[in-house]
């Protein structure tokens, strides 16, 4: 489970001093370089620490930058007792894990999450790696962080659309979990955050999170609980940045959520007054996907190509109600072309 500190350079210290490491190294993008690592600068066992910096965004999650950073982990003498703390959004945390788990067959990192994102997803549960040809994600390792350092004072400088980005997944977990939790979600302003609301959310969500992970590390069962709203989330997200106009990682979850959950009234049951609470909020803080009837069948042959896929068919993680998962789910294409049309004009 990640630790949430009060003080996030005093945990920093800890863990690194800890860990005895005879080599250190602080990877951080352009961004968290300049915005975060100052955080981080009365951090005394980090004096000596050699800095690695790569390009911000997702565009630079490719091989290039993970050679960048193997080379200078061996132009800075790292050993297997090194250790690599990784500063920032989840390109950095997957990225920097999968450069740590790879380098002389594994060295220990650190996560320190400075994104919603990242914080709530990305960084917690040993998913690691980097996109190739085109693909999201399409090498890397499951390997777990020795630690993850939780410190929600980074959101005070995080925008308005990362913040709604990483919520997104937060109403995943909730959604996962409980009615309770779920109305707590919805109840949240998105439009004016409290802070100090949304970190007592964060530590739930983690935690819900983190359980689903110790249970089943590598997805082979209730793990995939997690691709709730992403089979149909992805094909947004690949589809937008194909026509080069890229969205946010969260926002193409959350209208993959609207569409996953009419699938899970339409086949599993589940209740039409949750369905339509959840679409509302997500219509009101997200808008809608800017796809048209005319990208349907696109769409279709990009879940198609979803790496959860099995024998060919396209695979969801449903609900039959809050808290209660459904995995392996199949929807026909009628019927998924009719949650799209939902997502577009339902409510
Ligand atoms: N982002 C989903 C997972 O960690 O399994």
């Amino acid at each position: 489970m990640p630790i949430f500190p009060n003080n996030i350079a005093q945990a920093a210290d800890k863990v690194v001093t800890q860990a005895d490491a005879d080599r250190l190294f602080v990877l951080t993008d352009e961004h968290t370089h300049d915005l975060c690592l100052p955080l981080l600068s009365s951090v005394r066992s980090l004096n000596n620490a050699q800095h690695i910096t790569i390009g911000a965004t997702d565009i630079h999650k490719d091989i290039a930058s993970l050679t960048h950073v193997w080379q200078q982990l061996v132009q800075g003498g790292a050993t297997r007792h090194s250790l690599l703390l990784c500063l920032g959004g989840g390109m950095v945390t997957d990225l920097g894990g999968f450069a740590a788990s790879t380098f002389k067959r594994g060295i220990r990192y650190v996560n320190i999450p400075t994104t919603l994102l990242a914080m709530v997803d990305a960084a917690v549960g040993g998913k690691t790696g980097i996109n190739f040809c085109g693909l999201k994600n399409e090498v890397g390792v499951f390997s777990e962080a020795m630690e993850v350092i939780i410190s929600t004072d980074f959101l005070r400088t995080l925008d308005a659309e990362n913040l709604r980005s990483g919520y997104a997944e937060m109403l995943k977990h909730a959604l996962l979990s409980s009615e309770s939790l779920l109305s707590q979600h919805l109840g949240f302003d998105l439009a004016a955050p409290n802070l100090n609301r949304l970190q007592e959310l964060v530590c739930l969500s983690v935690d819900i999170k983190s359980r689903i992970v110790e249970s089943d590390p590598h997805e082979r069962g209730l793990r995939k609980a997690l691709n709730l709203g992403h089979t149909i989330g992805h094909a947004f997200e690949s589809m937008a940045m194909e026509k080069g106009r890229p969205i946010l990682h969260g926002y193409a979850v959350a209208y993959g959520l609207a569409c996953e959950l009419w699938l899970s009234t339409q086949l599993k049951g589940f209740p039409q007054s949750a369905m339509r609470q959840v679409a509302t909020f997500v219509r009101n803080f997200y808008g809608r996907a800017a796809i048209t009837c005319d990208d349907y069948e696109h769409l279709y042959e990009l879940m198609s190509h979803d790496k959860k896929n099995v024998a060919g068919q396209i695979n969801f993680a449903l609900l039959s109600k809050v808290g209660k998962v459904e995995l392996d789910c199949h929807a026909s294409k009628d019927l998924i072309f009719e949650s799209l049309d939902f997502m577009r004009e339902g409510l």
